[in-house]
């Protein structure tokens, strides 16, 4: 629905039974009977109501990923929404939540200003404790917001503008999902859990769908590719490469539209970050199949999808065009910075998965940002850890010190921190007052409590 200043979405969160595997059923935790859920679409500056009515057995959280959004309605774990015809209770079942978050019964709106530019979001479970199995079983969608400045580019669009969500799944022999984490042995003591690190598919879904074909004609495509998986990282090729390589032109961000366009062979790709890219498949000769493939994975793990290139001879015009000048980034300066906090992101001993070694705590506070100033946040890392900041996006101004990798333009707001690597980057907090998260976008690490409060004010 809309009207002339609010686009307002419905969701019914619900059990469905999906055809993902040939000849299987599989019951997944569904935004609205899909997996993944409808995608949202949005005009940035113009506010978006989603109301969303839990009919799954289980508590949920919704977080739209990227959203500069007031706490009342960022998805934080704690506030959460409980099941359609269950009583209140609160605190829901959790004994250390010091009575932070605001739980509803059956429904929550959420409003989102949408204050920021054309970018790809998504949004998903937020569940504190079961972000992964949530997220596995199926709560993730996208939510697309655009802008005039974007809309002036003369970027593919419509049938050629394609969001790709790319997860790792495993599957029962009946079809179900499994995750390794809900088998009855989790918890038992002296068992040692090899998910501890995260848990892996074997199953590479690209839209919910194994391994998918897509016809292309020999056209440009936009591709905005998010990895949705709970701890896959990925290193993502063309096969066959178009002659002279560069294949995949980013031409954005997790925070949307780069200044100028980089061209990479490859894209290395932790859980939660976006790229956005342009390939020309005109580069290719007629007929040619084009895997996308995993470089970072073996077997079946290997490819994710394929783009099966036109046999006609004869290309149809392209209107489209990737202009070398995208648009204005404004560069944060970290000499600038009102403070520098660091934060080890690292396993402890007796504790597990933890921030500065200490592991979530509901209503303690890491940091407390002054509205209208720029921090610059070194992270210090042990594993791979994709750092994730709610609120407001960040640039990454260096990696051990020097400068920034090649994955790491334009406005960011997860960043992959590489084992034993620091990392650091600005990010200015600019408006809204609260209680908001940083945490590991690994969703094992995230659920094990590598998670922490920061308060703005
Ligand atoms: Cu996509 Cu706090 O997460
Ligand atoms: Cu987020
Ligand atoms: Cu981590």
């Amino acid at each position: 629905r809309t009207d002339a200043t609010t686009d307002t979405y419905a969701i019914t969160q619900r059990l469905a039974r999906l055809r993902i595997l040939p000849g299987l059923e599989t019951e997944a935790w569904t935004y609205g009977g899909s997996y993944p859920g409808p995608t949202l679409v949005s005009r940035a500056g113009r506010r978006t109501v989603v109301t969303h009515r839990n009919e799954l057995p289980q508590p949920v959280a919704v977080h739209l990923h990227g959203g500069h959004t007031p706490h009342e309605s960022d998805g934080h774990p704690t506030d959460l929404i409980l099941p359609v015809g269950w009583e209140m209770r609160h605190p829901y079942g959790m004994s250390d939540m010091n009575g932070t978050g605001v739980t509803t019964l059956g429904e929550r709106t959420y409003t989102y200003p949408l204050d920021q530019r054309a970018a790809t979001l998504w949004y998903h479970d937020h569940r504190m404790g079961f972000t992964g199995p949530s997220a596995y079983r199926g709560l993730a969608g996208f939510h697309l917001v655009h802008d005039d400045e974007e809309e002036a580019l003369p970027l593919p669009r419509g049938e050629r503008d394609i969001p790709l969500m790319i997860t790792d799944r495993s599957f029962a022999a009946d079809g179900s999902f499994h995750y390794p984490a809900l088998d009855p042995a989790w918890g038992t003591p002296g068992v040692t859990h090899h998910w501890m690190e995260g848990v892996l598919g074997d199953t590479i879904l690209v839209n919910g769908a194994p391994w998918p074909v897509l016809d292309v004609q020999r056209l440009r495509y936009r591709l905005r590719v998010l990895n949705a998986s709970n701890s896959r990282i990925y290193k993502l090729e063309l096969d066959p490469q178009p002659p002279g390589g560069d294949a995949l032109v980013q031409i954005g961000s997790d925070g949307g539209l780069l200044e100028r366009p980089v061209r990479h062979d490859a894209l290395a790709l932790a859980p939660a970050e976006r790229f956005d890219l342009v390939v020309d498949f005109a580069r290719y000769r007629p007929g040619t199949q084009v895997r996308l493939v995993n470089r970072l994975g073996s077997g079946t793990t290997a490819e994710a999808m394929r783009f099966d290139v036109s046999g006609a001879a004869r290309t149809p015009a392209d209107e489209t065009a990737v202009p070398a000048r995208l648009s204005t980034v404004e560069r944060l300066d970290p000499r600038r910075a009102a403070v520098t906090r660091t934060f080890h992101f690292q396993r402890s001993e007796g504790v597990g998965w933890t921030i500065n070694g200490m592991a979530y705590q509901p209503g303690r506070a890491i940091a407390t940002p002054k509205l209208g100033t720029t921090e610059v946040w070194r992270i210090v890392s042990d594993f791979h850890h994709p750092v994730h900041v709610h609120l407001n996006p960040f640039q990454v101004v260096a990696r051990d010190g020097q400068a920034p990798g090649p994955y790491d333009a334009g406005w960011k707001d997860t960043v992959d921190v590489l084992p034993g690597q620091s990392a650091e980057f600005a990010v200015r907090f600019t408006d809204y007052p609260g209680r908001f998260l940083l945490h590991c976008h690994n969703l094992e690490h995230e659920d094990m409590a590598m998670m922490a409060d920061f308060v703005t004010r």
